[in-house]
């Protein structure tokens, strides 16, 4: 601390704002009674650490699950009952939906636990234990180690590591590198596979607001969708069986009914996907004036397109209200992100970092000798990098836009077969097709599709990257398809593609499907789709996959170096390690902002703006008819503050995406909300978190119970939780 008051200014202005940044971090729980605990203590939490994450008896930790692949979940009765984001639940929730019963518009819930619905496939994970594993890890590994033979040689001992703690156990594990590799944990984890669908409110309250709202503050989504756990009777993990009972947790959260206020302390417990911190100026840079830009307007084409045919027809809408949120969700997050590291100044800020580091290590003769170039191979590198960077953004979004391509993947079933293939394969193979294109015809319109390839595939893609860096099959449609001009070219390959690939037409498709045998491939193999799908697969494997990982692996070894040096020279300040989807400890306070100058945002929202934004003619603010009678009504049971039902709130916690369904929890330990979103001016959180702006968005708990007992009538779920004033 001392040495940096002699650094200039601008230094200390920096060094300032470090102080300032107290809420920024995810924190890895093991680790909170040596790091946190104290400063945790002072802001408010009257727990234990012991009673956040114990590995010895029931902590806080055992009431928190991963949901499905990517989202966090808690528990919140002794009967499994689980609650997550509507979201999360989403596809689920679909799954169930058809047009007799079409819980996405109308909601579900079950009024008793044989009403709950199967859900194949999803599952949650509990942590049993987790572990410091780093000196076994890098035993025997050198620095001056080809980083490829690194690698080799450390998922060689992590498959053992896992082997071990996993052996004679139902648990699975994996092992995760944190500090970007010079840290090693073991997480231990028990998979449960039977989770059934409990309830979700309709689309109009869990989604309400839509793509309109998402990321953004003021917020009135009711984003939460409930689930139950089932164990074999003996507790334990089992596949889906009528004979399974609801699973006894070890610990649930108890529920509060008083709300928040500001300045009060919170807590976000989950699982945070990812976030890059310790990014040089030469990334940052990269990464908001090449990466986010290419990609925001790659997508805001798909996008125009899409919302064009969803709002001309409401079964378009239907169809593509999945694809449209994804395609929409990162978009708007990266134009967030690019917004906030230019108003941060945060390339001005690495860069000054990055003087003080060169400052620091020239005081010191070995550091000199040894890391005086690192930033000099950042900047070469990531010189270098940037067309193949590009070049794999393009491939990724304009390349794989196109619906039918993505279609055309799941040929390779087929074509993977052989004349030693058997009967059972084919069998299986042909099943699988038949799911796969049922699912895709369901929701799949072939004029939008065609309209995207046309605009992003063939426009986009063939006009802003390096012909090295494109497809074959832009060459064969310039030699092989007639025309004066490439866009005549385009217009003769797009007709003659969607009228015959047979991939397209559900009827032939069946057919084919049906009467398939292996001799059929070569039909697969010449059509326009299949071409077009291998067309992409060369491209990748012969020029981008090898330079693009070459380039990574030189990152991943200079981002080794460099974070353990800059932990180095700021031994003083304790880091947290970027999110990797591994539970974290996110603590803060509940907070207002000002967004912009003169504007000022409170940090909760009530019904009332729910009321505000009703609208009718405006899909995303339909608001519905029993919502608004209970308002009007005032009939809020025990939910409401000073006679209003609050339905989210702001907080300064470091949270980002995988953090949604987390649980929000008070000081003493009790569920206050469940995360789903963060505002929009503060989405570079995962990459520069800034403590004026930076806010988690949280659903108020009260007003799902709300949702719940009065708007529902699902009463009996209410009563299986733990109330508490
Ligand atoms: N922005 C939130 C998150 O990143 C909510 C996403 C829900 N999807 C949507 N497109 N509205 O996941
Ligand atoms: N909605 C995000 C998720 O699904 C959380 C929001 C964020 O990125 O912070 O995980």
């Amino acid at each position: 601390m001392i040495k940096r008051i002699l650094i200039t200014t601008i230094a200390l202005a920096l060094l300032l704002t470090s102080f300032a940044r107290a809420d920024e971090g995810m924190w890895i729980p093991l680790l909170l009674n040596k790091y946190n605990y104290a400063d945790m203590q002072a802001k408010g939490l009257k727990l234990s650490a012991d009673d956040i994450f114990s590995i010895n008896h029931a902590s806080l930790k055992d009431a928190v699950v991963i949901f499905g692949g990517g989202c966090t979940g808690e528990l919140i009765s002794n009967q499994g009952l689980l609650i997550t984001n509507h979201h999360c639940g989403y596809g689920s929730i679909q799954s169930h939906s058809s047009l007799d019963h079409d819980y996405l518009t109308n909601g579900f819930w079950s009024m008793s636990k044989e009403e709950e619905l199967v859900n194949k496939g999803l599952t949650v994970t509990f942590l049993v234990s987790m572990a410091d594993v780093t000196d076994k890890v890098l035993n025997g590994i050198t620095e001056d180690m080809e980083e490829s033979k690194r690698q080799e040689l450390i998922s060689e001992t992590i498959k053992q590591i896992v082997a071990d703690a996993t052996e004679g156990t139902h648990y699975t594990a994996v092992v995760k590198p944190f500090f970007a590799g010079n840290e090693y944990y073991l997480f231990v984890n028990e998979v449960y596979k039977d989770v059934r669908l409990v309830g979700a409110p309709p689309s109009a309250i869990g989604k309400f607001g839509g793509d309109t709202d998402n990321w953004m503050w003021p917020r009135h989504t009711g984003d939460f969708s409930m689930f139950r756990i089932y164990a074999d009777k003996d507790n334990n993990p089992a596949e889906y069986s009528p004979d399974n009972v609801p699973y006894k947790p070890k610990k649930f959260f108890p529920i509060s009914l008083n709300g928040v206020k500001k300045g009060d302390f919170t807590m976000v417990y989950g699982y945070p996907g990812r976030t890059q911190e310790h990014l040089t100026s030469y990334a940052v840079k990269m990464i908001t004036e090449v990466s986010n830009p290419a990609k925001i307007n790659i997508r805001e084409n798909i996008l125009d397109i899409m919302n064009a045919d969803m709002n001309a027809d409401p079964k378009v809408r239907i169809q593509y209200a999945s694809k449209n949120a994804r395609v929409s969700n990162s978009w708007k997050k990266w134009i967030g992100e690019n917004r906030g590291l230019k108003r941060l100044h945060a390339i001005e800020k690495k860069e000054q970092l990055e003087k003080e580091f060169l400052n620091w290590v020239s005081k010191d003769k070995d550091r000199r000798e040894k890391n005086s170039n690192i930033l000099n191979y950042y900047r070469k590198i990531y010189e270098e990098m940037q067309p193949y960077q590009l070049a794999i953004d393009y491939f990724f979004e304009a390349g794989w836009s196109m619906e039918l391509i993505r279609f055309a993947k799941n040929f390779k079933v087929f074509t993977n077969l052989s004349d030693t293939s058997t009967t059972e394969d084919i069998e299986k193979a042909k099943q699988k097709m038949r799911n796969a294109a049922d699912a895709f015809f369901k929701n799949y319109n072939m004029p939008t599709d065609r309209k995207i390839f046309s605009k992003v595939f063939l426009g986009l893609y063939y006009n802003n990257v390096p012909k090295e860096f494109q497809p074959d099959i832009f060459r064969t449609i310039e030699k092989k398809f007639k025309g004066n001009t490439i866009a005549a070219k385009f217009a003769k390959y797009e007709e003659s593609l969607y009228t015959k690939s047979f991939f397209i037409n559900q009827e032939k498709l069946n057919k084919f499907i049906d009467n398939y045998k292996v001799k059929n491939n070569k039909k697969i193999e010449k059509d326009p789709a299949f071409v077009l799908y291998n067309s992409l697969v060369d491209l990748y494997l012969n020029k981008l996959s090898k330079p693009y990982q070459d380039f990574n692996n030189q990152l991943h070894k200079l981002d080794r170096q460099w974070i353990k040096l800059l932990r180095e020279m700021e031994s003083d300040k304790v880091f947290y390690p970027d999110a990797n989807f591994t539970l974290r400890v996110h603590y803060g306070q509940v907070e207002d902002y000002y967004p912009r100058d003169g504007v000022y945002y409170d940090y909760y929202t009530t019904l009332d703006g729910i009321i505000e934004k009703d609208n009718p003619d405006i899909y995303d603010y339909r608001v519905p008819e029993k919502l608004k009678q209970l308002y009007y009504k005032k009939d809020f049971g025990q939910y409401a503050e000073d006679g209003k039902i609050h339905v989210c709130f702001t907080a300064t916690n470091h949270t980002t995406g995988g953090n949604s369904g987390s649980p929000v929890i008070n000081g003493n330990g009790e569920l206050i909300g469940i995360n789903f979103d963060r505002n929009w001016e503060g989405t570079m959180s995962d990459i520069m978190y800034d403590p004026d702006m930076c806010r988690n968005i949280t659903l108020d708990i009260r007003y799902c119970l709300f949702l719940i007992d009065k708007f529902a009538g699902a009463t009996h779920l209410i009563n299986e939780m733990n109330l508490v004033r």
